[in-house]
């Protein structure tokens, strides 16, 4: 690791032009980004944060379709509501730009035609599905016909809506192209891809090797997928939504959108410093974090660097890439198509001026190691019991005391006693016990320190109890107030980067603006930062209750949702039969005594290499331990698949698949969805106990 850095460059994945923004985006990427920035700010080092919209690729071409409208009307539609939102909620990016830029194509393609040139590139011709008519190839999405699992008209070439089926076009019984009607034919269509493959040692070197710090959840899916071999990934698509490519012999082709969208870092650094955007590219001496849900690791720690690798000229790679896990909603995965989200402008609309509450809530509950849950019970707790309790009531206290008592001045720390000095001591070990924290993209915990602060002064408060001591010993109450000040004014420090907008009313209300500003990291546990007889303004809530009947309200907002998902499920559902596979021959009892069936527990799994679908599955079947090859990795992670009990057949002929010996098979019952799910046993069962 480079200690040596002098600069901050830091990202936030583009988030999609085609849809506005909810809580899961804030809380998995753009919240922790923002403190982390505005940390580095405070301690005076020089930090760029770049963000945008993502605005290509084909859900924004079908969203217009079904809309429409064009793709381009789509994105500046969303682009405006996302731009928003993120200012609403104080996540300060230096440039929030957006790919459809004339200075995103040009650098999307100059980056395209460098590595072109260079022959970086592999190029490779496959059969596509092409429609003469409207003379473009087509995207599985807009081939539609009829699904030849369930007979249902109107399936697309990649899913059947009925009857839930993936697809592939060759399914389809009577295809025809969505957009003209005809009938496509198959042709030949170049691509290019880069060659992930050639990457591969390089990147085990640089990430196994040279990244063992990053976090665990980002490190393990790094290695899943190197362990697994890296395949060629086509970086262009038949499409007339997006970067054309920019060779000869391309035309109606486009940049694929994981190629060009993570360029949108480096074009959107241009666009806002247009003389200066290289000092944050291309030198050692500036540190480079991407911040992205873990859905996009791949992209950032694989792709997106072999690109960056392949073009040379001295681009810098990430230093870390911390991403996060997914936050769900009241025990279910956030849904942008059911409606399953907090969105934020709706938020702002339910909670005005809130925002940090929401920031704090999300932030105390970052899904940073595992997926979390957003409930809005635990919304209000953190509100009630711990920002209005703790903070909001220490920071009131202190100042209406300091009213009431010394006429809104610091008073001299006349009477000083050993709870004093004892107290304040432990400012330092809180500070530093935020700094690490954050350097190391611990955000929930350095969020806990800075509410420890607050403790801190709520108990010396509720020890000292000036509101007691009052004017019976004035110089002791004057010790005490200017005590719960200092503190009152370390806590601006400490929660500035998390509570921007709370932050500025305490800075108000101790009339200490100036703290604002760089550098005030380092007056974080000083002596005396307020001076006596310096002037308060006037004492202000912090922090407002959140009453009961408004989270009712948010839960019923919710179940509504439910209610009316349900509906529209059970409507389609009425509509069509469930598709059941017809029933099968009749077999003899002794056949089915032939079968040995048997509850097994999976001991580690792991992808098979160059395969998509396949997991290596390690068993104890009560009899042995044994290699079980399946199917399932569309399904399952080899993570979820560790500790599940399970059911097989135990006796099937071995097999080799891939290389691998395949003893046994796992029993699965395929859901109306098409997926496949594996059938566990309710309760824990022994391993090898038969069933029959
Ligand atoms: N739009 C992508 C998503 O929302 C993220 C793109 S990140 C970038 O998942 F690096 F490609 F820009
Ligand atoms: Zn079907």
């Amino acid at each position: 690791m480079n200690t040596n850095y002098k600069r901050n460059l830091v990202t936030c994945a583009l988030p999609y032009a085609n849809g506005p923004i909810h809580i899961g985006h804030l809380a998995g990427v753009y919240v922790p980004a923002d403190i982390y920035v505005r940390y580095l700010r405070m301690r005076g080092r020089e930090t760029l944060f770049v963000c945008g919209s993502d605005e290509h690729g084909v859900p924004i071409t079908i969203k217009a379709r079904k809309e429409g409208c064009t793709p381009q009307d789509i994105v500046d539609k969303y682009h405006g509501i996302i731009k928003n939102s993120f200012a609403d909620f104080g996540i300060k990016f230096d440039i929030y730009s957006r790919t459809s830029s004339k200075i995103h194509y040009k650098t999307a393609s100059e980056f395209f035609k460098k590595l072109y040139d260079e022959g970086k590139f592999v190029e490779r011709e496959s059969e596509q599905y092409y429609d003469e008519e409207a003379k473009c190839f087509l995207a599985d999405r807009y081939i539609v016909g009829t699904c030849s699992k369930c007979g249902a008209e109107g399936a697309y070439g990649d899913q059947c809506e009925k009857c839930g089926s993936t697809l592939s076009p060759d399914e389809l019984i009577d295809p025809h192209s969505a957009i003209s009607g005809a009938k496509p034919v198959k042709k030949m269509t170049k691509h290019w891809y880069l060659p992930l493959d050639e990457y591969e040692p390089w990147l085990k070197e640089w990430i196994l090797e040279g990244h063992k710090e990053w976090k665990s959840n980002v490190y393990g899916q790094c290695k899943s997928w190197l362990d697994g071999g890296l395949q060629p990934r086509a970086v262009s698509r038949d499409l007339d939504w997006g970067v054309p490519v920019p060779v000869e012999g391309a035309e109606g082709k486009v940049l694929y959108v994981w190629f060009d969208a993570p360029i949108g870092y480096i074009s959107n650094t241009i666009e806002l410093l247009p003389d200066e955007w290289e000092k944050w590219w291309k030198s050692k001496e500036t540190k480079l974090v991407h911040f992205i849900g873990k859905d996009n690791i791949v992209f950032h720690c694989i792709v997106f660097p072999s690109m960056l690798k392949a073009y040379g000229d001295g681009y810098i790679l990430p230093d870390n890439v911390p991403a996060n896990e997914f936050l769900n909603l009241e025990g279910e995965k956030i849904s942008t198509s059911q409606n399953w989200a907090v969105w934020l402008h709706e938020y702002l609309e339910d909670f005005p001026g809130q925002q940090d509450v929401l920031r704090y809530a999300l932030c105390a509950n970052a899904p940073e190691t595992k997926d979390n849950d957003f409930t809005w019970k635990e919304f209000q707790t953190r509100n009630n019991s711990e920002l209005v309790a703790i903070f909001g009531n220490f920071v009131n206290r202190a100042v209406v005391l300091t009213h009431k008592y010394f006429n809104g001045e610091v008073p001299a720390n006349a009477k000083p006693e050993q709870i004093d000095t004892e107290t304040l001591s432990q400012i330092p070990d809180i500070r530093k016990a935020i700094e690490d924290n954050l350097e190391n993209y611990k955000f929930r915990e350095a969020l806990k320190e800075a509410m420890n602060l607050a403790r801190l002064g709520n108990k010396y408060l509720a020890d000292t109890e000036p509101w007691k001591v009052g004017q019976s010993d004035l110089e002791r109450t004057a010790s005490i107030l200017n005590v719960s000040l200092q503190i009152c004014a370390n806590l601006t420090i400490a929660f500035a980067p998390f509570l921007p907008f709370s932050v500025e009313k305490l800075n108000h209300i101790l009339n200490v603006a100036v703290l604002d500003s760089a550098l005030a990291w380092d007056e974080l546990g000083k002596d005396g930062i307020l001076p006596v007889g310096h002037k308060l303004n006037k004492a202000e809530l912090l922090f407002a209750k959140i009453e009961d009947a408004q989270v009712e309200a948010q839960i019923a907002k919710l179940n509504a949702t439910k209610v009316a998902n349900e509906a529209a499920a059970a409507e389609k559902a009425a509509q069509e039969e469930p598709v059941i596979a017809p029933a099968k021959a009749e077999c003899t009892f002794d056949e089915f005594q032939a079968m040995d069936i048997r509850t097994a527990t999976v001991l580690e799994a792991e992808r098979v290499p160059k395969t998509d679908k396949l997991l290596k599955l390690t068993i104890d079947t009560g009899l042995d331990t044994r290699t079980i090859v399946s199917g399932i990795a569309e399904y399952y992670t080899p993570e979820e698949m560790v500790g599940k009990q399970i059911c097989i057949l135990a006796n099937l002929q071995p097999r080799k698949i891939r290389g691998i010996e395949s003893k046994g098979m796992i029993l699965m019952a395929q859901q109306e969805d098409g997926k496949m799910r594996i059938v566990s046993p309710e309760e824990k069962l022994i391993n090898g106990a038969c069933i029959g």
